[in-house]
């Protein structure tokens, strides 16, 4: 059985998915993290986000591996821990073009595919591109104000500025992230993340 829970950047994916999971006995898979693993490498080798073939020809010499932990999903590459780096205002900025690449996504979808099931998986497209056979789907939509709101008690950074990022990266991934057709939508704005995991769990029990 695999569950997805897709939605636009900072609806509180992570977060139930990882509940979500723990309740089932399941582990979760955040998709996003391989994405941002990629910006990450080429960040830090000098490489083009914009160049696809660059990007590929980086991952064939560093190749990075997802592990899809209970306690906290991280990316290594090779053996170098690389999860503490993922979370940046220059990660942010540099993934979603990145993302844009068909040939980097087919990339981190085959290397979804080949995880060992079952597990909850959280991203943009999970119910769509990657898992589209799941056997629940979510997608979780939250207001910009609440989600840069939730953002910046994270990363202490300007409200406004946050906002103004999010609705870019909004922009950058309508591409990949709509909706399955049979995906059950949350608006998350207005709810504790208590009341999100239950009604997923509520939907996947039914
Ligand atoms: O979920 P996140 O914010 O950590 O995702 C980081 C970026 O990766 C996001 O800007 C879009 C991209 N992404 C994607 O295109 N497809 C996915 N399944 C997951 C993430």
């Amino acid at each position: 059985m695999i569950v997805t829970i897709d939605g636009v950047a900072a609806s509180g994916k992570s977060s139930v998915a990882a509940r979500v999971a723990q309740e089932l006995g399941l582990p979760y898979v955040s998709s996003g993290l391989l994405y941002r693993g990629v910006a990450r490498l080429a960040l830090r080798e000098g490489a083009n986000p914009d160049d696809e073939g660059a990007l590929l020809d980086l991952l064939r010499r560093r190749p990075l591996t997802l592990r899809p932990l209970a306690e906290g999903n991280e990316v290594w590459c090779g053996d170098e821990d690389l999860t503490h780096e993922l979370h940046t205002a220059e990660v942010d900025a540099a993934v979603s073009r990145v993302a844009l690449h068909p040939g980097l996504r087919a990339w981190v979808n085959d290397r979804l595919r080949a995880l060992p099931q079952p597990f909850v998986a959280e991203g943009r497209d999970m119910g769509t591109a990657v898992f589209p056979q799941a056997a629940a789907k979510f997608y979780l939509t939250a207001s910009p104000r609440v989600r840069a709101a939730r953002r910046v008690q994270e990363r202490s950074q300007d409200l406004d500025e946050v906002e103004a990022a999010l609705r870019e990266r909004d922009r950058r991934d309508a591409l990949q992230s709509r909706p399955a057709e049979d995906a059950v939508m949350i608006d998350t704005s207005d709810l504790s993340l208590d009341e999100v995991v239950g009604r997923v769990l509520g939907t996947v029990r039914a």
